[in-house]
Parts: C-alpha cells; structure tokens; sequence
C-alpha cells in the first residue's frame, strides 16, 4: 500500500480530531479516504529474497493477516492514540483481549491478584480456564485498602488486574492508588476499561501498565460485531526484572542475539504478545469487524457523552420511584463511588449501572417485560438500550450467598443505556413502573423483613440486610 501522509501526526489535537485522524493513512493509488477493508489471507512477496526478508522482520512488512493487516493496523494507530500508548494490538473479542495481555504476562506457576468487581466472564476465565494452565488468580476483599493487596503478594505473584468501573455495581477502584502500588512492587497493572472508553479516562496517564477493551462494546457502539484490544503503556521496564519476566530477556535467536527489550524497547511486550500469544493462539480480527470498529471509532466522543448524559438522566429518576431501593450510578452524589467519580472520571462515569427493586425478582420480571424501548440483552455499550437481569442471567451460576455478597440481590435490574432521547427512556421507564404499580396485587412488597421470611418471598434487599 502505497500511502499519503495526512495532516494527522501531531500530538496536540483534541479527543474529536484524534478519534477521526489517528492512524489514518490515504491509499496512494486509489485515494480512498478511509482506509479500506483489506480482505486478504496474505500479502505477496516480490521475490525469494524478499520473502526471507519479511520473515525475518527486515522490512517491518506484512506477511499473513493472522500477524497484521492495513485495516487492522490503522485501526490500531488511532486506539494507541487515544488512549495515549506505545502500541496496540486488535484481537477477535474482548475476552480475546484479556487473555492474550495476561498470557503475554504470565505463565505456569504464576500467581495474581485482582480487584474483586470484574466481569463474570472474567471471573470465570481466571478462576476456571487460567486454573487449568497453572496460573492462579487472587481477589483482594477490599481494594480501597493497599494493605489488603499488599499482603497477598507472593514471591511468585507477576500482575494486578482491575477494571475502570465494573458491571453491573460500578463500585469504582481508585486507578491510581493500586498503580502506585503495583509500580511499588515491580508488578504490571492491567485494567480492563470496557466500561469507560479513552474518551472518560485514559487509565495510561494514571500509571496503568497495559488497557484492554471489549471493543465489542462502546468503542464499536452499534453491536454489530464483537472485537478486542490490547493497548500498551510501553512504561513497566520488563528488563528491570528478568527472574520474573524472562520472556522479554532471554536473547530471541539464541546466544549472542538481541533480547526484546533491546530489539523492541518500549514496544516489547506487545511485540511479544502480538507474535508470540496472539500470533500462536490465534484469535485474530477479521479486517472487515477492524473496519466496522474504525466506524464506531470515528464517533466515540459523541455518543459516549450522550450515553453518559442520558444515564445521569435516568439514574435520578430511578432514585426518585418509592419501588426502587438504590441505584448503583456513581453520577449520582448519594453514590458511595462518588468521591472517586469526581476525581478520576469528570466526562462522566459512562452508561452501564443497576438498580434494586424493593419488590425482588417479582417486581424485576414485571418491569422487564413490560420495557418497550429498552431490548432485552446480555450485551452493553450499544447505540440502543439495554436491560437485564444479572441474577438469572449473568450471576445465575453462582450460589445465592455468593450474589448477596456481590450485591446481585434478586430485585437487581442492569441497564445499559443508550442515546436514544432522554424523554422517551423515561417514557418507556415511566410506562414499565405504571405496570409494575397496576400489577402490585400479585407480587406483594412484604413491609418488613420479618413478614418477607416468614412468607419465604424474595425482596430486593437480602433478608440478612
Ligand atoms: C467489562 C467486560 N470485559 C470483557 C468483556 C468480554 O467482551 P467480549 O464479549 O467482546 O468477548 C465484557 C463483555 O460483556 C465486559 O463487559
């Protein structure tokens, strides 16, 4: 591909500019403007000489689309723009994603701790998938608390993982007191940003090591495909502690060759995890979902301020229904993730929250159903709104103590919201809480704790509360 430079190359723009700019490149022979979808298994080489040359990595050339590709690699240029890193790496899903940067990190015999709120997916990837490699996760009970993480490393313990604001509680960590933390301990941190997107906190500039992203989600925005990303910081010195991490200080070709980090500085980690991990495991993005993502891309800005926006909007309203026990939207001042809100994510803390019904699993089905604008599905970030119900779906596998201690009581609704207008959310909402009203008749909300157990009902709240 022969290409054209754009006025993109600076490092001063604006969010908006970078989202649409970034990574460009003009196809010099056609002029396309937006960098095409390049379909292609495979890139022909000129000659038997050059073909040696590529796969020694002579000319920095392409070779096979499982190891890089024109529309993936612009897609990737403007995430590592927008989330300020060194390098990027596109995968076929967000869980893709997650596991690729961990395996990039750890091995056989390896340990990590975690934040306690993550994904379910991630959770059960950890505790089952990684159990089965040898690689064992840890969760801190409260992460507010450094000396909670501090005890349970390990002479073994290689990574911290956490994510920005965590489905469906959105009980916010605070990004940089567990950076310094992990910086203080020589330990990668990885944060899985899903949920926020660059455009509400760009986790790199708070000290994080490496961003991940179900790109399925906000970045693409119309959940038309799914997509992942692996975004490198290039600032935890992998040389610095060759005992714990000797893929990046073992000499690649054998004695008296380069190690990665002399060969690639500050872009060896992701050289490694796009080569050696994702390259071998091969969950590769297919180029066209790399197109549409560059799409969604191009509009990130606007739509997560609207989906930001739109949920304060509903969040309030929800706080103010007499059936709603609480809201889990740290927007709002009542919210215990407030404080942290207000420090870390002044755009606004995104559009993915719960709220309880007092009136349990009853009063959850009845609203459910009766929504007309908000689909039921498990997925987030879309254009469109969403509704769940974590408990039965989401969390179903887990016992019901464990989802008390998560918060996923019976009652517990998930939104995802989107940028539909404000006044018809409410509307569709409005109409849902009149028919759980008119419906009130056959699930009754038990006045007391006491009269809930003795009729063994399922309140919103657990019994213990
Ligand atoms: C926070 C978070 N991370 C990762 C994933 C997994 O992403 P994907 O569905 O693209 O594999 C999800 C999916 O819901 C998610 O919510």
């Amino acid at each position: 591909m022969t290409t054209t430079a754009t006025p993109y190359g600076q490092d001063n723009f604006g969010f908006a500019t970078e989202q649409v700019h970034a990574g460009e490149s003009i196809d010099g022979d056609a002029g396309a403007r937006i960098t095409p979808i390049y379909l292609t298994a495979g890139f022909v080489f000129d000659s038997f000489d050059h073909a040696q040359a590529r796969f020694n990595g002579d000319d920095g050339g392409l070779v096979y689309t499982r190891y890089g590709n024109p529309t993936t690699a612009a897609v990737e240029g403007r995430l590592t723009a927008l989330e300020h890193g060194v390098d990027s790496l596109l995968v076929s899903s967000g869980q893709a994603a997650i596991t690729v940067a961990l395996l990039g990190i750890l091995k056989s015999g390896d340990h990590f701790l975690s934040a306690p709120s993550l994904y379910e997916g991630s959770k059960t990837l950890f505790r089952e998938n990684f159990a089965r490699f040898g690689i064992e996760v840890e969760f801190v009970d409260d992460p507010h608390d450094i000396d909670d993480w501090r005890r349970r490393v390990r002479p073994n313990t290689r990574a911290v993982y956490g994510e920005t604001i965590p489905n469906p509680k959105n009980d916010l960590i605070d990004i940089g007191l567990i950076a310094d933390f992990a910086r203080d301990q020589g330990l990668p941190f990885v944060i899985d940003s899903t949920a926020s997107t660059p455009y509400l906190i760009r986790p790199l500039d708070h000290g994080v090591s490496i961003v991940v992203h179900s790109a399925s989600k906000f970045l693409s925005g119309h959940g038309a495909s799914l997509a992942g990303v692996v975004i490198d910081g290039g600032t935890f010195d992998w040389s610095r502690y060759p005992d714990k991490f000797p893929q990046f200080s073992t000499p690649i070709g054998g004695a008296g060759s380069p190690t990665l980090t002399e060969k690639f500085g500050r872009t060896a980690y992701l050289q490694y995890t796009r080569t050696i991990i994702a390259g071998r495991l091969g969950p590769v993005l297919s180029p066209l979902n790399a197109f549409l993502l560059q799409q969604g891309l191009e509009t990130l800005s606007l739509r997560v301020a609207q989906h930001s926006r739109n949920a304060l909007t509903v969040a309030r309203w929800l706080e103010a229904q007499p059936e709603v026990a609480s809201v889990d939207y740290p927007g709002l001042p009542s919210n215990p993730s407030h404080a942290i809100a207000q420090k870390y994510y002044p755009r606004g803390t995104g559009s993915v929250f719960g709220f309880t019904l007092r009136g349990g699993i009853g009063h959850a089905r009845i609203l459910i159903d009766a929504l007309e604008l908000f689909s039921r599905m498990s997925h987030l970030g879309d254009v469109r709104s969403l509704v769940l119900h974590p408990g039965t779906t989401s969390h179903a596998h887990l016992t019901e103590a464990e989802r008390v201690r998560l918060g996923i009581f019976p009652g517990l609704v998930r939104l995802s919201v989107g940028i539909e207008d404000e006044a018809d959310l409410i509307a569709d909402l409005e109409h849902a809480f009149d028919v759980l009203r008119s419906g009130l008749g056959s699930v009754v909300v038990p006045a007391t704790r006491e009269a809930a157990a003795e009729r063994g009902v399922a309140v919103g709240l657990p019994l213990s509360a």
